[in-house]
């Protein structure tokens, strides 16, 4: 060791401080400085850097293991050799276990001595060196920690963001149960999520909708979850985790509640036992549960509104229809055609809301036509018949008073279009016509020509279907001319059997 050393040696025995400190200052490597007790000891510990420490063990005041545990406590890197004549050694051991210590019996060599200061001080550097991996490995350890929570948080996140994005989506309770179980199974390590619907005074909750991992092996189990268990949930209001369903599989269901009253559960379910539901996925889908209660909750506030309005728009329809025994069931016929049509060209569902809706309502206009012209007998005059082309318009002011329906509000205003530009009432032509409207033009033509008028019998089927034919290109789009007629002769369109429709359309959106 090329380092210089600073020595301390603590003995009452001034004579054998002598006999050490010129021992080792002989060496021309280490300062020496000398204790007569444990009190001196400390204070020169604590004004110089002392690199090793020799102490007697019996002492007066303050014995050699006292002054140990001193020394260690101000700088437990110091190593201290403590010089002894006790042959025993345990209870010295078992009760210095911190920083580095030595031991010499007495009575000591002093050829010992550089010796001992060597070993000691390399157990000092490994002990520092221990120190700091300890150290370091406690902080990567803190830091991976850290690193995991913040990897959990974030996942979490992401997982309440995908719950609030997809249930944003939703428009009707039907496409929420869907996306329940399918969210079940995006949020979860479930093999199969079961959506119940639970109706008070009924014995079990019945299974709605079910999604499958793996849908080769989606068993078709009527019961796939046992029925004490759905009772359980609806009884205690709470979520659950049952680790045996039917033996083996891993269960978590979740109520979902109006006002404090369940009206389903979501069941999720992993098969077999491989392995279980945690606490983060029943927090998820206590979230997801949630947030899917009260959008149920709005959506039937919502629909309850929507199906009052459209009922009473309906009814204004049914009364023009009914003044005329001419028109009556028009507008439930051209709905009916016109959605064959619109399925039959792959048109969204929302897209055959849209059109549901306008072809219900799409001649509302004529409540504001008087009855004189709008009952009259035989031909128009050319007056009379620019008083009728306001219906489109009168209409879709209806229709636009309710902002949810702006779509249906264009296709209504728009449903008298030509392809050729030569309808009413902005002379639209082609593609600039909406596409809904030029479904609805074509079903509504069928359907008068294939009407009883008052000014004419009704044609047959086949003589409207030419008229339409004829008239592909000028009065209506060619695309769906050629629809319309696949249908007619599939035998799917028929004036016998209008497509049996619903006034009312199934829900809103
Ligand atoms: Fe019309």
């Amino acid at each position: 060791m090329g380092e210089r050393l600073n020595i301390l040696i603590v003995d009452d025995e001034e004579t054998l401080l002598d006999i050490f400190k010129q021992y080792l200052e002989s060496f021309d490597r280490y300062t020496v400085f000398t204790a007569r007790n444990g009190f001196e000891a400390l204070n020169i510990i604590k004004n110089e850097k002392v690199d090793c420490c020799f102490t007697d063990i019996s002492m007066p005041r303050m014995d050699g293991l006292e002054l140990v545990k001193k020394i260690h406590l101000h700088d437990n890197t110091i190593p201290v050799v403590v010089i002894t004549g006790y042959p025993s050694m345990d209870r010295v051991i078992s009760t210095l276990k911190n920083g580095v210590i030595d031991f010499l019996t007495k009575p000591v060599k002093l050829d010992q001595i550089p010796l001992t200061i060597d070993k000691v001080m390399r157990e000092r550097a490994l002990f520092i060196n221990n120190i700091l991996l300890k150290e370091e490995t406690e902080k990567n350890q803190k830091l991976l920690r850290i690193n995991k929570e913040l990897e959990q948080k974030v996942k979490e996140v992401e997982t309440m963001n995908l719950i609030l994005q997809q249930l944003n989506q939703v428009t009707t309770n039907r496409e929420l149960f869907d996306m329940l179980v399918n969210l079940s199974g995006q949020i979860t390590a479930c093999d199969e999520a079961h959506f119940c619907i639970s109706a008070q005074n009924e014995e079990a909750p019945t299974i709605i909708t079910s999604f499958f991992r793996n849908r080769k092996k989606a068993q078709v189990n009527s019961r796939p979850v046992e029925v004490e268990i759905l009772q359980k949930v609806v009884a205690d209001g709470m979520p659950l985790i049952i680790k045996e369903n039917h033996g083996s599989d891993n269960l978590m269901a979740i109520p979902l509640k109006i006002r404090n009253s369940i009206f389903g559960i979501l069941v999720s379910l992993i098969k077999g036992g491989t392995h279980q539901f945690s606490e983060r996925e029943l927090y998820m889908m206590h979230f997801l549960a949630e947030k899917a209660s009260s959008l149920v909750e709005n959506l039937a506030l919502y629909e309850n509104i929507y199906e009052n309005l459209f009922s009473t728009l309906y009814a204004f329809v049914e009364t023009i229809e009914a003044r005329d025994p001419y028109t009556r069931q028009h507008s439930t016929r051209v709905t009916g055609y016109a959605t064959l049509i619109a399925k039959a060209l792959g048109c969204s569902q929302k897209d055959i809301e849209v059109l549901n809706v306008s072809c219900n309502l799409h001649d509302i206009g004529k409540i504001g036509i008087p009855d004189k012209i709008l009952l009259k007998p035989g031909r128009l005059t050319d007056e009379e018949y620019e008083v009728i082309k306001k219906h489109p318009i009168i209409g879709a002011n209806i229709v636009g008073h309710f902002s949810m329906w702006t779509d249906e509000q264009a296709v209504i205003k728009h449903h008298h279009e030509r392809w050729d530009r030569r309808g009413y009432p902005d002379g639209l032509g082609k593609d600039e016509i909406p596409f809904l409207s030029r479904i609805l033009s074509v079903s509504d033509v069928f359907d008068a020509l294939t009407s009883e008028r008052s000014y004419r019998k009704k044609l047959p089927d086949g003589i409207a279907a030419k008229i339409i034919r004829e008239n592909s290109g000028t009065q209506f789009d060619p695309r769906l001319v050629e629809a319309f007629l696949d249908l007619f002769h599939e035998g799917k369109i028929s004036s016998e059997e209008p497509a049996q429709i619903t006034a009312l359309p199934p829900k809103g959106h």
